[in-house]
Protein backbone atom coordinates (compact mmCIF):
# COMPACT_ATOMS: atom_id res chain seq x y z
CA UNK A 1 0.00 0.00 0.00
CA UNK A 2 1.47 3.03 -1.07
CA UNK A 3 1.35 6.92 -0.26
CA UNK A 4 -1.08 7.83 -3.13
CA UNK A 5 -3.93 4.85 -2.27
CA UNK A 6 -4.03 6.39 1.20
CA UNK A 7 -5.18 10.22 1.45
CA UNK A 8 -3.61 11.73 4.55
CA UNK A 9 -5.30 14.79 6.15
CA UNK A 10 -1.90 16.16 5.69
CA UNK A 11 -3.34 19.99 5.09
CA UNK A 12 -5.80 19.88 7.87
CA UNK A 13 -3.27 18.81 10.23
CA UNK A 14 -0.40 21.77 9.05
CA UNK A 15 -3.59 23.98 9.42
CA UNK A 16 -4.42 23.23 12.68
CA UNK A 17 -1.13 22.82 14.50
CA UNK A 18 1.41 25.46 12.28
CA UNK A 19 0.10 27.98 14.67
CA UNK A 20 1.13 26.31 18.04
CA UNK A 21 4.52 25.58 16.17
CA UNK A 22 5.74 27.60 13.43
CA UNK A 23 8.00 26.35 11.26
CA UNK A 24 5.93 22.57 11.10
CA UNK A 25 5.61 20.55 8.36
CA UNK A 26 4.19 17.36 7.67
CA UNK A 27 5.47 14.36 5.25
CA UNK A 28 4.20 10.94 4.51
CA UNK A 29 6.80 8.43 3.40
CA UNK A 30 5.69 5.09 1.81
CA UNK A 31 8.18 3.40 3.51
CA UNK A 32 11.23 3.80 6.29
CA UNK A 33 13.10 1.60 8.96
CA UNK A 34 11.42 3.73 11.84
CA UNK A 35 10.04 7.14 12.05
CA UNK A 36 11.84 7.45 15.32
CA UNK A 37 14.97 6.45 14.03
CA UNK A 38 14.64 8.69 11.06
CA UNK A 39 13.92 12.07 12.78
CA UNK A 40 16.71 11.00 15.85
CA UNK A 41 18.99 10.89 12.72
CA UNK A 42 17.76 14.21 11.06
CA UNK A 43 17.72 15.79 14.26
CA UNK A 44 22.11 14.76 14.79
CA UNK A 45 22.39 15.65 11.12
CA UNK A 46 21.44 19.47 12.15
CA UNK A 47 17.76 19.55 11.02
CA UNK A 48 15.78 20.06 14.29
CA UNK A 49 12.88 20.82 12.81
CA UNK A 50 9.14 20.55 14.32
CA UNK A 51 7.56 18.29 11.87
CA UNK A 52 5.06 15.18 11.91
CA UNK A 53 6.53 11.99 9.67
CA UNK A 54 4.04 9.54 8.88
CA UNK A 55 5.11 5.99 7.61
CA UNK A 56 3.22 3.93 5.69
CA UNK A 57 5.51 0.64 6.53
CA UNK A 58 8.40 0.91 9.18
CA UNK A 59 11.26 -2.45 7.99
CA UNK A 60 12.78 -1.47 11.67
CA UNK A 61 10.13 -0.19 13.94
CA UNK A 62 10.90 0.35 17.28
CA UNK A 63 9.60 0.01 20.83
CA UNK A 64 10.00 0.59 24.55
CA UNK A 65 13.61 -0.92 26.06
CA UNK A 66 14.56 -2.12 23.06
CA UNK A 67 12.39 -4.22 21.83
CA UNK A 68 11.00 -4.50 17.78
CA UNK A 69 7.98 -3.12 17.25
CA UNK A 70 6.35 -4.94 14.07
CA UNK A 71 4.82 -3.35 11.09
CA UNK A 72 2.24 -5.81 9.24
CA UNK A 73 1.18 -6.82 5.61
CA UNK A 74 -0.93 -4.01 5.95
CA UNK A 75 0.78 -1.43 7.44
CA UNK A 76 -0.48 1.76 6.70
CA UNK A 77 -4.14 0.66 7.24
CA UNK A 78 -4.03 -2.05 9.75
CA UNK A 79 -1.14 -0.20 11.92
CA UNK A 80 -0.94 3.85 12.12
CA UNK A 81 2.64 4.71 12.63
CA UNK A 82 4.37 8.49 13.02
CA UNK A 83 6.87 10.63 14.80
CA UNK A 84 6.28 13.78 16.14
CA UNK A 85 9.89 15.69 16.49
CA UNK A 86 10.13 19.25 17.59
CA UNK A 87 12.05 21.56 19.94
CA UNK A 88 11.39 21.04 23.52
CA UNK A 89 12.83 22.74 26.44
CA UNK A 90 10.31 21.87 29.99
CA UNK A 91 11.77 23.21 33.54
CA UNK A 92 11.42 19.52 34.24
CA UNK A 93 10.98 16.23 31.82
CA UNK A 94 8.94 14.11 34.25
CA UNK A 95 5.95 12.88 33.22
CA UNK A 96 5.81 14.04 29.69
CA UNK A 97 5.12 10.16 28.39
CA UNK A 98 1.96 9.93 30.47
CA UNK A 99 0.92 13.18 29.11
CA UNK A 100 1.34 11.96 25.42
CA UNK A 101 -0.18 8.84 26.13
CA UNK A 102 -3.27 10.78 28.05
CA UNK A 103 -3.47 13.12 24.89
CA UNK A 104 -3.74 9.75 22.87
CA UNK A 105 -6.56 8.06 24.81
CA UNK A 106 -8.63 11.79 25.19
CA UNK A 107 -8.49 12.17 21.51
CA UNK A 108 -9.39 8.42 20.24
CA UNK A 109 -12.26 7.01 22.30
CA UNK A 110 -13.13 7.27 26.31
CA UNK A 111 -13.18 3.57 26.58
CA UNK A 112 -9.32 3.78 26.07
CA UNK A 113 -7.27 3.30 29.63
CA UNK A 114 -3.29 4.00 30.11
CA UNK A 115 -1.38 1.06 31.69
CA UNK A 116 1.37 3.00 33.40
CA UNK A 117 3.63 4.30 32.17
CA UNK A 118 2.30 5.03 28.49
CA UNK A 119 0.34 2.06 27.32
CA UNK A 120 -2.49 2.92 25.97
CA UNK A 121 -5.33 -0.25 26.69
CA UNK A 122 -8.63 -1.14 25.40
CA UNK A 123 -10.23 -3.72 26.90
CA UNK A 124 -6.96 -4.96 28.64
CA UNK A 125 -5.59 -5.64 25.18
CA UNK A 126 -2.80 -2.89 24.43
CA UNK A 127 -3.82 -1.12 21.83
CA UNK A 128 -1.36 1.56 21.03
CA UNK A 129 2.36 2.11 22.36
CA UNK A 130 4.91 5.23 22.48
CA UNK A 131 8.39 5.46 22.25
CA UNK A 132 9.91 8.99 23.29
CA UNK A 133 13.44 9.78 22.16
CA UNK A 134 15.79 13.07 23.03
CA UNK A 135 18.61 14.37 21.51
CA UNK A 136 20.82 17.80 22.14
CA UNK A 137 20.69 20.05 19.35
CA UNK A 138 23.43 22.83 20.30
CA UNK A 139 22.08 23.67 23.62
CA UNK A 140 18.68 22.57 23.03
CA UNK A 141 16.91 20.06 23.19
CA UNK A 142 15.11 18.31 20.86
CA UNK A 143 12.37 15.29 21.51
CA UNK A 144 11.01 12.61 19.12
CA UNK A 145 7.22 11.18 20.13
CA UNK A 146 6.73 8.10 18.19
CA UNK A 147 3.26 6.15 18.17
CA UNK A 148 1.83 3.27 16.71
CA UNK A 149 -1.84 2.44 16.99
CA UNK A 150 -3.57 -0.75 15.76
CA UNK A 151 -5.86 0.38 13.99
CA UNK A 152 -7.56 -2.82 12.07
CA UNK A 153 -7.73 -6.01 14.23
CA UNK A 154 -4.59 -8.59 13.82
CA UNK A 155 -4.62 -12.26 14.58
CA UNK A 156 -1.84 -11.79 16.97
CA UNK A 157 0.14 -14.73 15.99
CA UNK A 158 2.95 -15.27 18.79
CA UNK A 159 1.42 -12.98 21.30
CA UNK A 160 -0.25 -14.52 24.49
CA UNK A 161 -2.84 -12.19 23.61
CA UNK A 162 -4.11 -10.74 20.11
CA UNK A 163 -3.34 -6.89 20.39
CA UNK A 164 -6.76 -4.79 20.40
CA UNK A 165 -7.47 -2.16 17.76
CA UNK A 166 -9.41 0.88 17.44
CA UNK A 167 -11.76 -0.89 14.74
CA UNK A 168 -13.39 -2.60 18.30
CA UNK A 169 -15.02 0.74 19.23
CA UNK A 170 -14.66 2.72 16.18
CA UNK A 171 -15.78 0.56 13.25
CA UNK A 172 -15.65 3.10 10.69
CA UNK A 173 -12.36 4.59 11.59
CA UNK A 174 -9.13 4.90 9.56
CA UNK A 175 -5.57 5.46 10.03
CA UNK A 176 -5.78 8.96 8.32
CA UNK A 177 -8.71 9.77 10.55
CA UNK A 178 -7.18 8.61 13.86
CA UNK A 179 -4.00 10.52 12.62
CA UNK A 180 -6.38 13.88 12.28
CA UNK A 181 -7.57 13.25 15.91
CA UNK A 182 -4.62 12.53 17.42
CA UNK A 183 -2.19 15.05 16.24
CA UNK A 184 -3.28 18.60 16.50
CA UNK A 185 -4.55 17.85 20.50
CA UNK A 186 -0.98 16.06 21.48
CA UNK A 187 0.81 19.27 19.98
CA UNK A 188 -1.01 21.09 22.29
CA UNK A 189 -0.44 19.05 24.98
CA UNK A 190 3.50 18.76 24.60
CA UNK A 191 3.15 22.93 24.51
CA UNK A 192 1.49 22.74 27.79
CA UNK A 193 3.86 20.05 29.07
CA UNK A 194 7.05 22.30 27.97
CA UNK A 195 4.91 25.21 30.09
CA UNK A 196 3.54 23.70 32.76
CA UNK A 197 4.71 20.16 32.96
CA UNK A 198 3.05 17.13 34.19
CA UNK A 199 1.03 18.17 37.12
CA UNK A 200 -1.89 20.12 35.70
CA UNK A 201 -2.99 17.14 33.47
CA UNK A 202 -2.74 14.46 36.82
CA UNK A 203 -6.12 14.15 37.64
CA UNK A 204 -7.04 12.86 34.08
CA UNK A 205 -4.66 10.91 33.91
CA UNK A 206 -6.16 9.39 37.06
CA UNK A 207 -9.29 9.16 35.43
CA UNK A 208 -7.72 6.61 32.53
CA UNK A 209 -5.41 4.69 34.71
CA UNK A 210 -5.70 0.92 34.26
CA UNK A 211 -3.92 -0.06 37.01
CA UNK A 212 -5.58 2.60 39.75
CA UNK A 213 -6.54 -0.13 42.80
CA UNK A 214 -5.02 -3.25 41.20
CA UNK A 215 -2.82 -5.45 42.66
CA UNK A 216 0.67 -4.89 40.77
CA UNK A 217 4.18 -6.41 40.61
CA UNK A 218 6.82 -4.43 39.41
CA UNK A 219 10.14 -5.76 38.03
CA UNK A 220 12.15 -3.65 40.79
CA UNK A 221 10.50 -6.25 43.16
CA UNK A 222 7.57 -4.05 44.82
CA UNK A 223 4.15 -5.60 44.87
CA UNK A 224 1.01 -4.25 46.37
CA UNK A 225 -1.96 -1.87 44.93
CA UNK A 226 -1.25 0.44 42.59
CA UNK A 227 -2.28 3.93 44.05
CA UNK A 228 -1.80 6.62 40.57
CA UNK A 229 0.82 8.75 39.95
CA UNK A 230 2.79 11.84 41.62
CA UNK A 231 3.08 15.33 40.05
CA UNK A 232 5.82 14.09 38.23
CA UNK A 233 4.67 10.83 36.92
CA UNK A 234 6.24 8.33 39.39
CA UNK A 235 3.57 5.58 39.94
CA UNK A 236 2.60 5.27 43.34
CA UNK A 237 2.42 1.39 44.88
CA UNK A 238 0.87 0.84 48.46
CA UNK A 239 3.33 -1.92 49.63
CA UNK A 240 2.78 -3.61 53.20
CA UNK A 241 5.73 -1.02 53.60
CA UNK A 242 4.09 2.20 53.22
CA UNK A 243 3.97 4.10 49.66
CA UNK A 244 6.10 3.57 47.62
CA UNK A 245 7.25 5.67 44.54
CA UNK A 246 8.23 3.63 40.96
CA UNK A 247 9.99 5.80 38.65
CA UNK A 248 11.60 3.38 35.90
CA UNK A 249 9.96 -0.89 36.55
CA UNK A 250 7.91 -2.17 33.98
CA UNK A 251 4.86 -3.10 35.95
CA UNK A 252 2.67 -6.48 35.59
CA UNK A 253 -0.75 -6.73 37.35
CA UNK A 254 -1.95 -10.01 39.44
CA UNK A 255 -2.11 -12.66 36.71
CA UNK A 256 -5.86 -13.13 35.43
CA UNK A 257 -6.56 -9.63 36.45
CA UNK A 258 -5.66 -8.11 33.18
CA UNK A 259 -4.55 -10.61 29.98
CA UNK A 260 -1.16 -9.11 29.96
CA UNK A 261 0.50 -8.66 26.08
CA UNK A 262 3.42 -6.85 26.66
CA UNK A 263 4.07 -4.90 23.51
CA UNK A 264 0.91 -4.64 21.00
CA UNK A 265 1.87 -5.15 17.99
CA UNK A 266 5.79 -5.43 18.59
CA UNK A 267 7.08 -8.66 18.38
C1 LIG B 1 6.14 0.40 22.77
O1 LIG B 1 4.99 0.10 23.05
O2 LIG B 1 7.10 -0.28 23.15
C2 LIG B 1 6.39 1.64 21.93
C3 LIG B 1 6.06 1.40 20.50
C4 LIG B 1 6.25 2.64 19.64
C5 LIG B 1 6.04 2.37 18.19
C6 LIG B 1 6.08 3.62 17.35
S1 LIG B 1 5.58 3.34 15.69
C7 LIG B 1 6.15 4.92 15.24
C8 LIG B 1 7.45 5.15 15.96
N1 LIG B 1 8.56 4.57 15.23
C9 LIG B 1 9.12 3.56 15.87
O3 LIG B 1 10.08 2.89 15.45
N2 LIG B 1 8.52 3.35 17.04
C10 LIG B 1 7.43 4.30 17.25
Amino acid sequence: MHSESIRWPAEAIWEAVVPQLPGFTVEVLPEVDSTNTELMRRARAGQPEPILLVAERQTAGRGRLGRDWQSDTEAGIATLTFSLGLPLNPADWSGLSLAVGLSVVQSLHPALQLKWPNDVWLHDRKLAGILIETTSVGKRRYAVIGIGINILARDGEGMRTPPAALSEVLPKTDAPAALLAVVPPLVHMVRRFEAQGFAPVRAAFHGRDLLYGREVTCTDGTTGIARGVDAGGALLVHTAGGLQKISSAEVSVRPGAIAENSSGTAG
